[in-house]
């Protein structure tokens, strides 16, 4: 359990990497991780997310000794800001190049299911063996609106996880236990209100879709 998504984040850095070790970071990407990276006096590498690709990035890039002193890759899909969503093709990539080269990876799935109705919301722990070696954010923020109420949550990898607790135990002590208990309660009915939130902004996508078309 987390104190939001942010929190966790925050607290991988610092939990899961020494000073000078490299983590790589998308760009364009939500402003926490290269900050919290800093903070944890990590380097960072960045990989870009162009148009072209449908804003994955090009692991095949990355340079040999940044893969060697690389300790985190994260991710975020659904992406802020593209809207790109993933897919199973890339996320087992992904799980492939982190076994491969030791490096955790770590995927923001804050707006998991905020995608449209074409679309299946997917982890990348339905990976087959990405437990071994990658972990995912979630948040409440976003699902359920709940952002001020501060939680979210993380899962995955046991030892990435046990080190993050770790870390985080020495800052906070826990979110207040009611707001656990309405966290768990919007769970439980994530898939009613879930269907509920998405038929709203795909209205109001449709509506600024129609309305940016009706100008060109
Ligand atoms: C990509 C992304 N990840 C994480 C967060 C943080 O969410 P939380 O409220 O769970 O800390 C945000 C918030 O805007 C976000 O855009």
């Amino acid at each position: 359990m987390l104190i939001g998504s942010k929190e966790g984040i925050a607290h991988m850095f610092l939990a899961l990497t020494d000073i000078e070790d490299y983590v790589i970071i998308p760009d364009p990407a939500y402003p926490v991780y290269r900050a919290s990276a800093y903070i944890a006096g990590c380097n960072v590498y960045t990989m870009p997310l162009t148009y072209g690709d449908k804003y994955l990035p090009r692991l095949e890039n990355i340079y040999d000794e940044v893969k060697r002193k690389a300790k985190i890759l994260i991710t975020n899909y659904p992406n802020n800001p593209t809207g790109a969503v993933s897919n199973t093709e890339f996320f087992s990539k992904l799980i492939k190049f982190g076994k491969e080269n030791n490096i955790l990876i770590a995927n923001d799935a804050a707006y998991v299911e905020i995608i449209s109705k074409s679309q299946k919301p997917l982890s990348i722990l339905q990976i087959e063996g990405a437990k071994d070696i990658a972990i995912e954010f979630g948040s409440l923020s976003k699902m359920f609106s709940m952002t001020g109420w501060r939680i979210g949550f993380v899962v995955g990898n046991k030892e990435a996880i046990n080190k993050i607790v770790s870390v985080k135990s020495n800052f906070d002590s826990g979110q207040f236990i009611p707001i656990q208990r309405a966290a768990a309660f919007a769970l439980d009915f994530s898939d009613i209100y879930v269907d509920f939130i998405n038929d709203i902004y795909n209205e109001r996508r449709k509506l600024v879709v129609d309305t940016l078309r009706s100008k060109t």
